[in-house]
């Protein structure tokens, strides 16, 4: 038995929720994951200059989409359960999944583009929001606040914490500001797969949850509401979730990996 192996058996007999083994990468599997990662991040940095007013968000697909094949990626939501385009671009109430199409920025919308990219097999996942000419103080608020609750979420990825101790550092924050978080979507492991386990809510409490392992590779991806937590699903085959009031939502992703020292960001 490795001395990873004994410390979670005595975790286990603590009453801790232990992973699975194959949620912890080999090295190998690593240094794979984190070129995929430096793919992902030059995707995310290239659109960076190219969002503004008057351009559709399937423009920004295409660019995406182009992008990551020129470099012998594959833009992995395409095709995943059927998804039709290659990235989600989630604007204003839409929480996540929003996918492309003919509809043309403008000032003061917040988008998120979130991006999957594979790379020779390995997977990583990552989003942004960008602000779109003149924003409210209330939409860059919301903005730069859930953009410091992922910081939050990820400074609490240490090894041997646990997911719950990523929530509730998560939830803490949003919660100060009267902000409320959706519960049903989250982040995942990540790497071999999309979505791996486990799953991450972004609210939760200290200590509970999977206890995190040098190894494992998961996304920290808050969406967090201005008002209310309800949402619903509309658009084509249901893809696209709304907030329920209409409200604006917005979310940061990133892909980190658990090690002794700390939490590693693989897409930035
Ligand atoms: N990138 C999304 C995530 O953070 C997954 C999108 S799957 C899709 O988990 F099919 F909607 F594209
Ligand atoms: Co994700
Ligand atoms: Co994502």
């Amino acid at each position: 038995m490795t001395d990873i192996q004994a410390k979670l058996k005595e975790l286990q007999a603590q009453g801790k929720e232990v992973p699975a083994l194959d949620m912890i990468k080999t090295p190998e599997q690593i240094e794979k994951i984190r070129l995929a990662g430096k793919l992902n991040t030059a995707a995310l940095d290239l659109i960076g200059k190219f969002i503004k007013v008057g351009v559709k968000t399937e423009d920004i697909d295409r660019k995406v989409h182009d992008f990551i094949i020129s470099q012998g990626g594959r833009p992995a939501d395409l095709g995943y359960d059927g998804y039709p385009k290659s990235i989600c671009t989630s604007v204003n109430d839409v929480i996540c999944h929003g996918i492309p199409s003919a509809y043309a920025l403008k000032s003061g919308d917040i988008i998120n583009v979130d991006i999957t990219t594979e790379l020779n097999g390995y997977y990583a996942d990552a989003s942004r929001m960008y602000m779109v000419g003149r924003v409210s103080k209330q939409a860059a608020d919301l903005v730069n606040i859930t953009r410091e609750c992922m910081r939050r979420g990820i400074q609490a990825a240490q090894a041997w914490n646990t997911t719950g101790d990523i929530g509730a550092a998560v939830s803490a924050l949003a919660h100060k500001h009267g902000y409320s978080i959706m519960k049903e979507y989250g982040g995942h492991g990540v790497g071999l797969a999309i979505h791996e386990d486990p799953f991450v809510c972004h609210e939760g409490k200290k200590g509970e949850g999977t206890v995190l392992v040098p190894g494992m590779i998961i996304t920290i991806e808050p969406m967090i509401n201005e008002g209310t937590d309800k949402w619903y699903e509309a658009g084509q085959d249901n893809w696209e979730v709304f907030t329920a009031d209409g409200k604006l939502s917005a979310q940061w992703e990133n892909t980190i990996l658990i090690t002794e020292h700390g939490p590693e960001i693989l897409t930035e």
